[in-house]
């Protein structure tokens, strides 16, 4: 496992200031949220820290003894599943053999799928596949760009209870872009709002889990939302 340290960092793509200033320090095994509104550079940041943009400016690092570039992972709002191959033959690509994407599968609870298309299964079933996926090979960071925003609400709920618990199991460091204030406080220690490109809150979330929808985490929400539509 390792983190990530942003220092001063700054993208552009020609005249067009995405993301300005970006001191970050996120520690190895944390789980942190980012939100914003739409263009304000979230899949951008994403990018830059899975080392798939450069930056313009500042510098990104890896903090960690065996950090690399190649143990970051991220999964997407479509699944992006080869409809070609089947369920298992999805997950065991890249290095990946049958046994690790056996076990994979078995982690999202779709084992007797294994052998399916990837059209014969709903998009909640899909999206496990792409985070079974995501989990095969063991990744020190797993980066989430709106994962379950085309899911519907109980759905939702389900991959969410999925994703804390896999985290907690396997420790990868963990960044999440949503549009879902509260899927960002119910799974994050920590929400970053964004906004034109600046980090403008960076907000601790001290409660405990599983995680209740009690009025201190409402008064996160209400925090959270406030800096997001507000001025
Ligand atoms: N490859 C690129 N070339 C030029 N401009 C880009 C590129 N990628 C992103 N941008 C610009 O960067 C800005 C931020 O885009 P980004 O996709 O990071 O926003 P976002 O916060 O993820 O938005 P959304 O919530 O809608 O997904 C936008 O103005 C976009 O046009
Ligand atoms: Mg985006």
């Amino acid at each position: 496992m390792f983190g990530i340290e942003l220092k001063n960092v700054g993208k552009r793509f020609g005249a067009n200031e995405v993301l300005r200033d970006i001191d970050l320090s996120i520690p190895k095994g944390s789980f942190t949220a980012i939100v914003g509104k739409s263009g304000c550079g979230k899949s951008t940041l994403l990018r830059v820290i899975a080392g798939l943009e450069e930056v313009t400016s500042g510098s990104l690092a890896y903090t960690g003894a065996e950090a690399k570039k190649s143990n970051i992972r991220i999964m997407f709002q479509d699944d992006r599943l080869l409809p070609w191959k089947n369920i298992l033959k999805n997950i065991a690509i890249g290095g990946v053999n049958k046994v690790d994407a056996e076990i994979a599968l078995e982690k999202v609870g779709l084992r007797d799928k294994k052998g399916d298309w990837p059209d014969e299964l709903s998009g909640g079933q899909k999206q496990r596949v792409a985070l079974a996926r995501a989990l095969a090979s063991s990744p020190d960071v797993l980066l989430f760009d709106e994962p379950l925003g085309a899911l519907d609400a109980l759905t939702r709920m389900d991959m969410q209870h999925l994703m804390e618990g896999l985290w907690q199991e396997q420790h990868f460091t963990s960044i999440l872009v949503t549009h879902d204030v509260s899927e960002a406080v119910y799974l994050a220690d920590r929400v970053i709002v964004l906004d034109e490109g600046g980090v403008k809150l960076d907000q601790e979330i001290d409660l405990g889990r599983p995680r209740e929808r009690d009025d201190k985490f409402t008064s996160y929400e209400k925090k959270i939302l406030d800096q997001i539509v507000g001025g």
